[in-house]
């Protein structure tokens, strides 16, 4: 087991991540009492800590959630600032001071991946390596080659055990929870394989735009944005295998293998669709092809899985923001009796990812007023009672400042996920327009074939 941390440092605490996550995550944090170390923010900029506290503040109130002075009081107690150049000695000289004595120490770097070595470097250079753990964010590379050149890099100077990787699913609720449901539930573990699931679709629609981002998304679109990573860690929630029991690292083991039986995606069973308006975007290419939307048909070659297509769609500016895994399972039988004589509508649990997080479970039930058989779905919502729910990086930040484990990708599962997807960056389809507001291209309906098409997504409400 690895030590509780005894501070945090943050690099690039004035950038966009921090603005937009890491003081709302800490402040969630430390209102629920779970923070318990000093703070330290390191960046570029001269900032004064009156201003870090502005910016911290005006990150909070940007959530609509009204501040409890108290617990930003605390908060921000435990903060303190060093500004410096990354590349530059002096830097860590000032990070160790103000680390005070702590032993175990968590490093989050928010700087782009081409600094994260820079970083590393300096923190080892400093001497404040020893027993250190180091967050890492996305984009772990831009392809296969990359994110093998990436991880030597790092390598160089920091050991594999000591880098954890986020995936903000791996810290979302239902993704623990999917794995829970199988295997608890003597309902439905015994039909979760080929016998009994048709196929799995898995859509995490938005229909928000890429709006001020687009800088950061031309260059990379949908299929490194989201579907290497996240909805990738989703087909591995459905068809990982249980980890061993009392052993959660082991749980990491599981992702890795099962990735590694996905098969290297099939570029004719790739559909790429761009809304119309995406080019106007401040920061893309007047004549850019890069995808908005993605469609995709994955296999697994396992004795469970095979035979069983695993769907993925995502896409912007799509008709609702919805995430959810539904499983269809096998056409029911013919049964030569009830009110009409119907042939039952197939069996479909859905599992909801966002914006609310649920489970849905549609049984083939014989309804006596309309006398016809329909699906009648039984939905069982993830927390017991109405309220808040942690979000992703809230949970990340607990993990790592417990020392680590199963919420962070090993370099094995970034490199099992970049085989898969690979195939489809050398040999991309045409990208394909689609009107905001809907579904995407119509490819996207005709990949599913003789399926019934992607169901309607639930919608709570
Ligand atoms: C991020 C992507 O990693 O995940 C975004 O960069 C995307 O483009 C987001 O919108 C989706 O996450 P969630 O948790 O809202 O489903």
């Amino acid at each position: 087991t690895t030590a509780r941390r005894d501070v945090l440092v943050i690099f690039g605490i004035t950038g966009d991540l921090a603005r937009v996550m890491t003081f709302r995550s800490l402040y969630r944090l430390e209102r629920r009492g779970l923070l318990d170390c000093p703070i330290v923010g390191v960046a570029f900029e001269d900032w004064t800590m009156d201003r870090l506290a502005d910016r911290a503040r005006e990150s909070i109130a940007a959530t609509g959630e009204e501040i409890d002075e108290s617990v930003f009081g605390r908060l921000m107690h435990r903060m303190s600032y060093v500004h410096g150049d990354f590349g530059k000695p002096e830097t860590y000289d000032g990070v160790k001071q103000a680390m005070g004595g702590a032993e175990h120490p968590l490093f989050y770097l928010e700087v782009p991946p081409n600094l994260f070595a820079t970083v590393v470097k300096g923190v080892a250079g400093g001497g404040l390596a020893t027993n250190a753990r180091f967050v890492i964010e996305k984009p772990f590379g831009h392809d296969r080659a990359s994110a093998t050149a990436l991880a030597a890099e790092l390598h160089s100077v920091v050991d594999e055990s000591q880098l954890l990787r986020v995936d903000h699913y791996l810290g979302k609720v239902g993704l623990e929870e999917i794995p829970f449901l199988r295997f608890a539930n003597t309902l439905l573990a015994p039909t979760w394989n080929r016998d009994h699931i048709d196929h799995v679709q898995i859509s995490m629609t938005e229909a928000f735009g890429v709006d001020d981002r687009g800088h950061f998304y031309d260059p990379v679109g949908a299929l490194r944005d989201v579907v290497v990573n996240h909805l990738l860690q989703v087909v591995v929630a459905v068809a990982m295998e249980a980890p061993e029991p009392g052993d959660r690292a082991s749980i990491g083991r599981r992702r890795t293998e099962l990735l590694r039986q996905v098969a290297p995606a099939d570029p004719a069973r790739y559909v790429r669709g761009q809304y119309r308006g995406y080019r106007e975007v401040d920061g893309v290419a007047d004549d850019s092809t890069t995808e908005t939307f993605a469609a995709l048909e994955l296999r697994i070659d396992n004795p469970r899985w095979s035979g069983v297509p695993f769907f993925i769609r995502t896409g912007k500016k799509l008709r609702a923001t919805e995430t959810e895994v539904r499983i269809v399972y096998r056409d029911a039988p013919s049964l030569g009796f009830g009110l009409r004589g119907d042939h039952p509508p197939s069996n479909e649990l859905v599992v909801r990812l966002g914006p609310t997080f649920g489970v849905r479970v549609a049984l083939a039930a014989q309804r006596v007023d309309t006398a016809r058989p329909e699906l009648a779905e039984l939905d069982v919502g993830f927390a017991a009672k109405p309220g808040e729910v942690p979000t992703p990086y809230e949970v990340l930040f607990e993990a790592a400042l417990a020392g680590g484990g199963m919420r962070f990708a090993s370099q094995g599962t970034i490199d099992a996920e970049w085989a898969v997807i690979q195939p489809l960056l050398d040999a991309p389809p045409e990208v394909q327009a689609y009107e905001p507001g809907t579904w995407g291209p119509a490819a996207a309906e005709a990949l599913m074939g003789e399926r019934g098409g992607w169901r309607e997504p639930w919608i709570d409400g």
